[in-house]
């Protein structure tokens, strides 16, 4: 497995360069990331390009056998771009351009910026093609679905929306312009719905732009890849994402590209309460479920972070090397690191690097080398894959439909997808998040939390799962509304209702306050958020409700359906009652699960076909101690074992 750094040669005088990637190299570094934002020094003025210093640096660096990643500058243009053009400067919702001097603030609609975007990705691609050390590509920067207001984006939200649905009429029928007088007699009248209240908004008109300006990132991609790939037949390309404020749909973005790269900071506290959502190996399986294939990390946490908010606390001994040797359990391939060196100004002075601002080796460092030596122990696993039979499935629609409209305190909806993740992982099996429009014929058991937003490949994939004999977990707030986001005048959950077996005949939005539902083995769990109040068809009550005024009614149910089994949870629970029913259906779909693993040992496995390589992880504070039924050869430690004890956030890698 590889290690690698993102490094920023222009930020750092140049008789440096040579001691780092010594420095680099001897660690045990495989892999620098460069050029990310470097734009204003690649091109200092309008057409004039200067690669001398980066062919410098590259030369250094290859020289001591360092391969490397080139990203295009596009996420910063330079100020002299701005200032020739300041049409390209994005516009925020109160119709004014951004400030610029910070970064990011480019509009990828505008076809000024576009033209010099590919001119500069053109160059530096032209400049280095043909160099066997360029490893990958990565476009632009951690890229959203940017909700700018300027004209250019206005006009092509206005072009994308009649393009779809043909008239103006026909777009007031679908959005039910007639509420609030909201019906367009022009094309002049449609807005992008980024004005405040947003809760005032058409949620239909609300959906469609996410829908539109994800495409736009996704066009932007493609237009940077076609540049890149006329000079780089077969180097992958990718770009590095994260979970931010305006997603674009994950599945379309990676479509276009070859890999997936993921930006990764798990949180640095493990909090107390075990209510508290924690599950951060389910970002890394959703990573790896983008395109069902090994990833890499292209930023990673390396120590206390922080610069435009207060800095988090410092990773604890053995974080930096554990939640990089978790990106490997996960089906991550090469970790880089973010950052070599911590820079010394600029707005990210105190977002640390793997060296502090005096470059002495510290203990973070001490711990990477580790983690270097590690990882080049690790190098038979690189290309074995996870397989998982147990699938959560995670639709971008219903996340965005759900951020637009919030049900109930206390309901989001990535927290259902991790309730259950946590719940299967708890038992030490692999688990995929994956789309809703995958195959599903491989898996065992696959759970749908709260799947908004109809579709009609979609339902018919999740019946055609349960018909051929899958266990099917479906939760509150299913088949809510149709693809426009309007309600679906239908009895909930309306499209599966005959999947599920029976019908919900209220709900109870009960947000923070809690209830209680017992199940039929005689358990009672505590409940919270939503409360949809079921009757059976042709399902049985599986929970009940045992107060408010609907004690007695079902609160989940089980059905058969066709050869497959599916349950309705109804309402929100908390970690026990989805571990008790993991439990049961692990055993009853014949899923081999560890029972009782200590609290934070996180357990996966990857398999090249032949041998199998089982990583347990401690991300838990304390030590923790188990047995294995059998022996087994561990990587890390050369020798056989059985008794497995671990402190905090260490790695065991056993092979089979
Ligand atoms: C993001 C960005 C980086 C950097 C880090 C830390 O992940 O991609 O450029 O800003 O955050 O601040
Ligand atoms: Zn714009």
């Amino acid at each position: 497995m590889k290690i690698g750094v993102d490094y920023y040669p222009e930020q750092w005088d140049k008789s440096m360069w040579r001691r780092d990637a010594e420095l680099m190299a001897k660690t045990g570094v495989k892999t620098v990331r460069l050029g990310e934002f470097a734009w204003s020094r690649l091109e200092p003025a309008d057409g004039r390009f200067d690669f001398a210093w980066l062919d410098e640096v590259i030369e250094i660096l290859t020289g001591y056998g360092l391969e490397i990643v080139l990203c295009t500058p596009t996420n910063c243009p330079p100020l002299w771009l701005y200032e020739a053009h300041p049409e390209i400067i994005q516009v925020g919702a109160d119709g004014k351009r951004l400030q610029i001097g910070i970064r990011g603030h480019r509009c990828i609609n505008s076809p000024v910026f576009l033209e010099y975007a590919k001119r500069i990705t053109d160059a530096v691609a032209g400049h280095y093609a043909g160099n066997p050390d360029v490893a990958a590509w990565q476009i632009d920067n951690e890229l959203e679905a940017y909700p700018c207001s300027c004209d250019v984006c206005r006009d092509k939200f206005r072009r994308w929306l009649l393009g779809k649905y043909g008239s103006l009429e026909s777009i007031n029928k679908s959005f039910g312009n007639s509420v609030w007088s909201g019906e367009y007699s022009s094309e002049a009248q449609i807005q992008p719905p980024t004005a405040y209240p947003k809760a005032w908004q058409n949620p239909a008109l609300c959906l469609e732009y996410s829908r539109f300006t994800s495409e736009c990132t996704v066009e932007y991609i493609g237009q940077l890849k076609a540049v890149i790939r006329g000079y780089f037949p077969n180097v992958p390309i990718t770009t590095n994402t994260w979970f931010c404020e305006n997603m674009p749909d994950f599945y379309k973005m990676f479509g276009k590209l070859d890999f997936v790269s993921y930006d990764n900071y798990p949180p640095v506290r493990i909090p107390e309460n075990p209510e508290e959502f924690y599950s951060h190996a389910f970002h890394l399986d959703l990573m790896r479920g983008i395109k069902r294939k090994n990833f890499w990390i292209m930023e990673q946490l390396s120590g206390p972070t922080g610069s435009w908010s207060p800095m988090s606390p410092a990773p604890k001994p053995n974080m930096i090397k554990g939640y990089a040797l978790q990106a490997f359990a996960h089906g991550a391939d090469t970790v880089v690191h973010f950052r070599w060196r911590t820079a010394a100004t600029g707005a990210e002075m105190h977002w640390h690097g793997i060296l502090d601002h005096s470059g002495v080796r510290n203990r973070r460092f001490t711990e990477f080398e580790e983690l270097c030596r590690t990882a080049s122990k690790l190098e038979t696993v690189r290309g074995a894959c996870i397989k998982s039979d147990v699938a959560i499935l995670y639709s971008p629609e219903s996340e965005w439909a759900f951020k637009i409209q919030p049900q109930t305190d206390g309901f989001y909806y990535l927290e259902q997808l991790k309730y259950l993740h946590r719940a299967f992982s708890d038992y030490g099996v692999n688990v995929d998040v994956i789309s809703p429009d995958e195959d599903l014929s491989a898996y065992k058991i696959v759970a749908v939390p709260s799947l908004y937003i109809n579709k009609e490949s979609v339902t018919e994939n999740l019946y055609r799962f349960a018909e051929n004999g899958g266990i099917l977990i479906m939760t509150a707030r299913s088949g809510v509304k149709d693809s426009c986001n309007n309600c679906v005048m239908d009895t909930l959950p309306t499209v599966f209702r005959e999947l599920i077996g029976a019908e919900v005949t209220e709900y109870d939005p009960i947000g923070w306050r809690e209830q209680t539902i017992a199940d039929r083995y005689g358990k009672t769990f505590a409940c919270k958020e939503w409360c949809d109040v079921m009757k059976l068809n042709t399902a049985k009550a599986y929970a009940e409700y045992t107060d408010s005024f609907y004690s007695g009614s079902p609160a989940v149910t089980e059905n058969q359906y066709g050869s497959g089994t599916v349950y309705y949870i109804g309402t929100v629970c908390k970690r026990d009652f989805y571990a008790d029913l993991a439990g049961r259906l692990l055993k009853r779909a014949e899923i081999p699960a560890y029972e009782n693993l200590p609290v934070g040992i996180e357990i996966t496995v990857r398999t090249n076909g032949k041998e199998d390589y089982i990583f347990i992880f401690n991300n838990s504070e304390q030590d923790a101690e188990f047995e294995l039924t059998e022996s087994m050869y561990s990587i890390i430690w050369n020798e056989q074992r059985k008794n497995i004890r671990l402190k905090p956030f260490d790695m065991e890698v056993l092979r089979q």
